[in-house]
């Protein structure tokens, strides 16, 4: 581990999947995190794990971003004694479906955690912040790879408008604040797990998003996958995404902290991704190859609200923060593998 100190970061969600593997990514580079998290979707174990693999004492706010005022008197000693060099924001609530049946609870905890940060900064003279965006604000997007350029879509679901509308936020407070900066990481889908199996994604209740369902069905935990789509206008028929590993994605995070230390007034979005189209059924062969286990799978009919093809264009990423990926794909799903086969029964869902 890098011992200079480049600086404390506060981390919402950092207890949360990709939350955690940046907070090594940052304790990499020097950088110190301190952790806000109210454990809505992760577990406070999560702290124990990163202390095992870092060798550092980890420190966590238990507290909920939409409590602006309360959250801020705590964090205003803090402030004083070691000052709060940036914000990472990670606090939020991500499953597509369920923000589609409760819509109300993502406005106000995406937008409401989305407010407490920014007068945060406000209050207390806070001028970096990077923000988790995603792919998601594209929608079914005219042209492939998908450039930073490229006109937003309407969002497919209450989710991806909080995504669009913090965008929006920021850019307004960036502009009234032009000591302030900000970048968008907008990424496309994360997935894999910390090499050391350390960390990783756990979902609560049974997964929607395609890795830990298959890793979960590959571990006889849940029944077979079920391929969304085989008709899709994609070279397999099966809808093609652009899937980046989560440490890659972290370290994208700690290249663009540096890179906003000299950049008052930029607000400037970036995408994270592969650049790299995989389908549905490459990603499964990819799996078995690189692990040898076989994945129970069926077909069944496209999934609502699903885009056929999405994949990044990251020349601004390499451009800007020097950042390209590291690791394959099939690394990625072998450390996904990994972490599940490390999972005890009691997380079975
Ligand atoms: P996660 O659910 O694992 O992590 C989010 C963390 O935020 C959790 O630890 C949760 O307890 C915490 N949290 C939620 N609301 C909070 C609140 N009000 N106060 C304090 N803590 C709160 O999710 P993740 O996959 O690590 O995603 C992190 C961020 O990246 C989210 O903003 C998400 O929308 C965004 N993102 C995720 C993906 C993905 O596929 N995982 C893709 C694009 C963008
Ligand atoms: C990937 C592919 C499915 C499950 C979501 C959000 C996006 C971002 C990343 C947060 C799709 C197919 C899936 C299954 C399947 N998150 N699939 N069987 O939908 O690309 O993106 O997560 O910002 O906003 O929408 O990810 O992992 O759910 O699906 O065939 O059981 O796998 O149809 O083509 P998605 P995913």
């Amino acid at each position: 581990m890098n011992t200079a100190h480049k600086g404390r970061i506060l981390v919402t969600g950092g207890a949360g999947y990709i939350g955690s593997h940046t907070v090594v990514a940052l304790l990499e580079a020097g950088y110190e995190p301190l952790l806000l998290d109210n454990f809505a979707n992760s577990s406070p174990s999560v702290l124990e794990r990163l202390h095992t693999l870092t060798g550092q004492s980890i420190t966590c706010l238990e507290a909920d971003c939409t409590q602006t005022d309360a959250v801020l008197e705590r964090l205003r000693p803090l402030h004083v004694a070691i000052p709060f060099a940036g914000i990472i924001h990670f606090a939020a609530y991500k499953a597509v479906g369920e923000s589609m049946a409760r819509p109300l609870e993502y406005y106000h905890n995406n937008l409401g955690a989305m407010t407490s940060v920014l007068r945060w900064m406000e209050e207390l003279g806070i001028s970096l912040l990077v923000f988790s965006s995603s792919c998601t604000v594209y929608g079914q997007p005219e042209a492939l790879p998908v450039s930073e350029s490229a006109p937003m879509q309407p969002a497919s679901s209450p989710y991806g408008h909080t995504k669009q509308m913090c965008e929006q936020m920021i850019g307004d407070f960036v502009r009234a604040n032009p000591s302030c900066a900000a970048v968008l990481l907008r990424y496309f889908n994360p997935i894999g797990a910390h090499p050391s199996a350390l960390l990783g994604e756990l979902p609560l209740g049974r997964p929607n998003n395609l890795v830990p369902y298959l890793t979960q069905a590959a571990a006889g935990w849940i029944p077979p996958l079920t391929v969304f789509g085989t008709d899709y206008p994609t070279p397999d028929g099966t809808a093609v995404r652009d899937y980046i590993h989560v440490c890659d994605l972290a370290r994208g995070h700690v290249q663009a902290l540096d890179y906003l230390a000299h950049k008052p007034g930029i607000c400037q979005a970036i995408n994270l991704g592969a650049s790299e189209g995989v389908s549905v059924r490459q990603l499964i062969d990819t799996f078995t190859a690189a692990t040898g286990a076989p994945v129970p799978h069926q077909t069944g009919p496209r999934r609502a609200g699903d885009v056929a093809q999405v994949y990044a264009d990251t020349t601004l990423a390499t451009q800007l923060l020097g950042w390209q990926p590291q690791f394959s794909l099939a690394d990625a799903l072998r450390h996904a593998w990994a972490w599940q086969q490390q999972l005890p029964e009691t997380s079975r869902p």
